[in-house]
């Protein structure tokens, strides 16, 4: 079984489908981490993001991989373990421009369909019920208000200890969510058949309950 949870940066997309696949007990599948591993290669290496050679070179000479074994999953970016790094708002702010590439989002949608053979999975990102999944039994894209957003993703940087103005991360976000809804290659959008949440006014348990609901509605 796959469920699939699209969505905007900040929607709470990774709280929720990690508590959902627990509630399900099956596995969770964060697509955008392993963009965000791309993105670390990419920028470790001085490369620029948003050129195709510098990009299909990083895509031919890493190699990205999770374990799925472990809650929550690990990744490794040429068998190094990437932890939070891939979460600083040095890598944030860059990975769109890494999504743009058709050789990288080949890579990532061949790793997460291969991977998707050996076990049943929540995955959350931004194509994942229009394009990478079309058949998943369960779609929903959830949202948010930018201000909520912004607001949740500020919280978790400040925790991380990262040094960000509010403003500065409410431009980091609507640039994101432009480039992420604008690309050619499978754009943020919410598939046809997918279920609309809005998470503005809900808390975290109340989104898995809503959920949990319209999978297992008995
Ligand atoms: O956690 P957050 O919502 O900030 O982002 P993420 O899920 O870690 O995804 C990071 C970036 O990867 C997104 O802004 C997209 O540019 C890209 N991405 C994508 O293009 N397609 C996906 N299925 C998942 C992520």
């Amino acid at each position: 079984m796959i469920v699939a949870i699209d969505g905007p940066a900040g929607a709470g997309k990774s709280t929720i489908a990690n508590k959902l696949s627990q509630m399900l007990n099956i596995h969770h599948m964060d697509s955008g981490a392993i963009y965000r591993c791309y993105a670390l290669a990419a920028v470790e290496a001085n490369l620029d993001t948003q050129s195709p050679s510098d990009m299909q070179n990083i895509v031919k000479n890493s190699s990205v991989r999770a374990d799925y074994s472990v809650t929550p999953a690990k990744f490794f970016l040429n068998n190094k373990e990437v932890g939070e790094t891939i979460r600083e708002n040095r890598i944030s702010s860059q990975v769109s421009f890494v999504a743009i590439h058709k050789c990288v989002r080949d890579a990532v949608v061949e790793n997460l369909r291969e991977t998707s053979k050996e076990h049943n999975f929540v995955v959350e990102g931004r194509d994942i019920g229009s394009v990478v999944f079309p058949n998943a039994e369960h779609k929903f894209f959830l949202t948010a208000s930018i201000e909520v957003r912004a607001k949740r993703r500020f919280r978790d940087l400040q925790s991380a200890g990262e040094d960000i103005s509010f403003e500065q991360l409410c431009e980091d976000i609507e640039r994101r969510d432009h480039i992420d809804s604008t690309r050619d290659i499978a754009p943020l959008t919410q598939a046809s058949d997918a279920q609309l949440v809005d998470s503005s006014n809900m808390n975290i348990d109340e989104v898995v309950k809503h959920l949990n609901q319209m999978i297992s509605p008995l």
